[in-house]
């Protein structure tokens, strides 16, 4: 085996030039998948944890460049769930199909204030799930106080650690409170959950490289990496967007030097291309994000476009899914999935 790599999965440290030369070259992908691919059967099984998405409001006080959702997007329909609406998914998610994890999405929509939320969390909390949110930027007080009510997890994609391309994309943001963001999170007790577009323009290999020394030192429990895919109602429309083949090696990368962490096999990789998620499932992931949002919802959440058509479920009994996984050996798992720590 490669050097470099022999050394990541043994060592599960690489220094900023070591990633750079793999991530600069295609010569030994297949290598680099494979040794990922051991390490991750190594230290997080054989087993995918499911974790189901409600995309539950798609208003958003933002205007980053490269999101379907953006304030300035005026083609979308906008809609919010009420509180039983989305326990009404919840429900179905954890006694239909048997899901131990809900994972709560949403645009930045100011109508969900700290009181509002959690009271949404305790109730879903009396479900026997575990319960991550992904709605963005908060204070330290809100944080806490998820962490309170029974909420375990919190996604905030750090979506790029070059500060000056994330400042481009993102207007009116701070990088430096968004790092504020994953410190208040992981200080309050929820399980850090982060992660970047791969193929932003303008972005570089060596700023993916600190991207992935970036997850280290947050010591984060959950990664989530998917290519930059160009939506037509964004400024970034005529952009190229990123490729599976770069987005699964910053991923693969991950794994060796988090070993122990979850790693979903994003919605974007297969959007990308219709096996894409399985390559991922074979390059380091363990984690799958089945959509349960309604139909007529999910269509308004288009980060990006093919999203909304993309690992939706299909059946109540999750059989093309588990036949899926299957087909590479693996099987679903029937735990929480909460991160555990072995190194
Ligand atoms: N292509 C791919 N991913 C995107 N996201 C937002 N817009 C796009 C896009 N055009 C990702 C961001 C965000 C997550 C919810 O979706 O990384 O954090
Ligand atoms: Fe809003 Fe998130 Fe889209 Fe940015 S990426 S516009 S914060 S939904």
């Amino acid at each position: 085996m490669n050097n470099l790599i022999k050394k990541a999965a043994l060592t599960h440290e690489l220094n900023h030039e070591e990633i750079l030369e793999i991530l600069s070259s295609n010569d030994l992908n297949s290598e680099l998948f494979l040794a990922a691919d051991k390490i991750r059967q190594e230290y997080v099984g054989d087993k995918i944890h499911l974790r189901g998405l409600i995309e539950f409001s798609n208003i958003c006080r933002n205007n980053c460049l490269y999101c379907g959702l953006r304030r300035d997007n005026r083609n979308i329909t906008r809609y919010r769930l009420s509180s039983d609406e989305i326990f009404n998914l919840a429900e179905y998610a954890r006694n239909k199909l048997g899901l131990k994890t809900v994972v709560l999405q949403s645009g930045e929509d100011m109508y969900f204030t700290k009181e509002i939320m959690c009271s949404i969390i305790a109730r879903l909390k009396t479900l026997d799930i575990a319960l991550t949110l992904s709605i963005g930027e908060k204070s330290t007080e809100e944080y806490a106080a998820y962490r309170q009510a029974g909420a375990d997890r919190f996604l905030l994609r750090i979506e790029t650690t070059d500060k000056d391309l994330y400042h481009r994309l993102d207007p009116d943001m701070s990088w430096d409170n968004r790092r504020r963001c994953l410190k208040d999170i992981g200080l309050s007790g929820l399980e850090i959950g982060s992660g970047v577009m791969v193929g932003l323009p303008e972005q570089t290999l060596s700023s993916l490289a600190d991207d992935i020394l970036f997850f280290k030192a947050i010591n984060a429990d959950m990664i989530g990496i998917g290519p930059f895919i160009p939506h037509p109602d964004t400024p970034l429309k005529n952009c190229q967007g990123g490729d599976l083949e770069l987005s699964l090696k910053v991923m693969a990368l991950t794994r060796l030097l988090l070993p122990d962490i979850n790693i979903p096999a994003t919605t974007a990789m297969e959007t990308l291309a219709p096996n894409g998620q399985l390559m991922a499932l074979q390059s380091g992931a363990n984690v799958i994000m089945p959509n349960i949002t309604l139909a007529e919802y999910r269509k308004n959440y288009e980060l990006y476009p093919g999203k909304s058509a993309t690992n939706c479920v299909k059946d109540d009994n999750l059989s093309e899914l588990n036949n899926k996984i299957a087909s590479i050996g693996r099987k679903i798992s029937s735990d929480y999935g909460f991160h555990h720590k072995v190194l």
